[in-house]
């Protein structure tokens, strides 16, 4: 069996926006980061904004209108339980046989999931899983709009998920667009975040101590690349009445990013240590919201922890890790923070 020496320190080489933010601002609470924008990474301060008031339906991440139709709590609820339904499925039922998450991550990932949980739909709305759409609103849309085209129907015997039914049972074009696109916000979050958080973990910590429980590893991961790396406000009265530093027109863009790594509130604020998850909850952590503020947590999280668990499962249960000779990944300045390429290898024998 080849030997081969502990793994090296790793760099987590951030886009030049980033590195500047995590640079300049960690443990401050208030700065102006545009004329128009102000950042705030201090605890209270972020906890007061976050409960100030609701997000609106244009600061909402996956609810926002759909090509210029609202999207009501009521349909978004709807939506949620489909999704919901069909994930739950995917972690009752049998799994792939030989499964191999060897590759890159966190496409590996995404691959997996998508296959896991949308494997029986049809091409017209796999396609919409893609990760190179990610870039593209314009060609998202114009997919949707390709896809739309001829009505689609469930053939007898056949499976496909709850959240392709939407697609089934839209009558007209306009429905059938606007189905494909919840298809698009729905389902497409759950492979690319998840995957995402996954391959941030397996980056931050592979190979992980046996009896380190998922769980942790999840939370310290999310602490230290939330996916979610910022939460934006669009100006508003509550927010300068809260803080003077804020003026009636400015943005506000709250930064998990920052707050996770905060010296006053984390000890070895850059170290990834997921024993610290034994003694800390992460519903009540001050200055932890890698999925959002307690007034309004995000509605997919009973998802995506399962899901990531399952797959840190399988990670650990076939004994792979982040090949040895990976000594740099990047990550770069997009919505879904997350390292870009992190190769899984199976592990081979150490020399202690
Ligand atoms: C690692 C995975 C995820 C993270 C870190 C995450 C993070 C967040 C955060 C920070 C918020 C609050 C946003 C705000 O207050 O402006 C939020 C809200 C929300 N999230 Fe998630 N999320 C994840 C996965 C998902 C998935 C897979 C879904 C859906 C299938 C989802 C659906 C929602 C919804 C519906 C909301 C409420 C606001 C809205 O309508 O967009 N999330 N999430």
């Amino acid at each position: 069996m080849p030997l081969s020496p502990l793994p090296a320190a790793r760099t987590t080489v951030f886009a030049p926006r980033l590195a500047a933010l995590l640079r300049e601002y960690t443990g401050e609470d208030a700065f102006r980061l545009e004329p128009d924008t102000m950042g705030v990474a201090g605890h209270a301060l972020a906890d007061r904004i976050l409960a100030a008031r609701r997000a609106t339906e244009t600061e909402r991440p996956t609810f926002k209108p759909l090509h210029g139709r609202s999207i009501g709590r009521t349909e978004a609820a709807a939506v949620m339980r489909v999704i919901g339904r069909d994930v739950r499925e995917a972690l009752e039922g049998p799994l792939p046989k030989e499964v191999d998450l060897t590759g890159p991550w966190p496409l590996t990932g995404h691959l997996f999931l998508r296959d896991l949980i949308l494997g029986g739909d049809p091409r017209r709305l796999r396609i919409l899983m893609s990760r190179n759409l990610e870039l593209t609103p314009k060609l998202t849309w114009s997919v949707i709009a390709a896809g739309a085209a001829v009505p689609w129907r469930k053939k007898p015997g056949t499976t496909s998920s709850g959240i392709a039914g939407l697609l089934a049972e839209a009558d007209g074009y306009h429905d059938r667009r606007h189905a494909m696109g919840i298809y698009r916000r729905a389902a497409a979050p759950v492979c690319f975040t998840v995957s995402t958080l996954v391959a941030n973990a397996l980056w931050l910590g592979s190979p992980f101590d046996a009896d380190t429980p998922n769980r942790n590893i999840l939370h310290e991961a999310a602490r230290l690349l939330p996916p979610s790396w910022n939460i934006l406000r669009y100006a508003s009265p509550e927010y300068g009445a809260l803080d003077a530093r804020i003026g009636a027109g400015d943005d506000v863009l709250v930064l998990p990013l920052l707050s996770h790594r905060d010296p006053a509130l984390w000890e070895e604020p850059d170290a990834f240590r997921p024993g610290r998850w034994d003694r800390l909850d992460p519903e009540t952590a001050p200055g932890y919201l890698p999925f959002g503020h307690s007034s309004e947590r995000c509605w997919g999280r009973h998802m995506v922890m399962p899901l990531a668990e399952l797959l840190l499962d399988l990670i650990r249960g076939t004994g792979l890790e982040v090949d040895p000779a990976q000594r740099k990944a990047k990550v770069p300045l997009v919505g879904l923070l997350g390292v870009e390429d992190v190769r899984l290898t199976k592990a081979a024998r150490r020399v202690r």
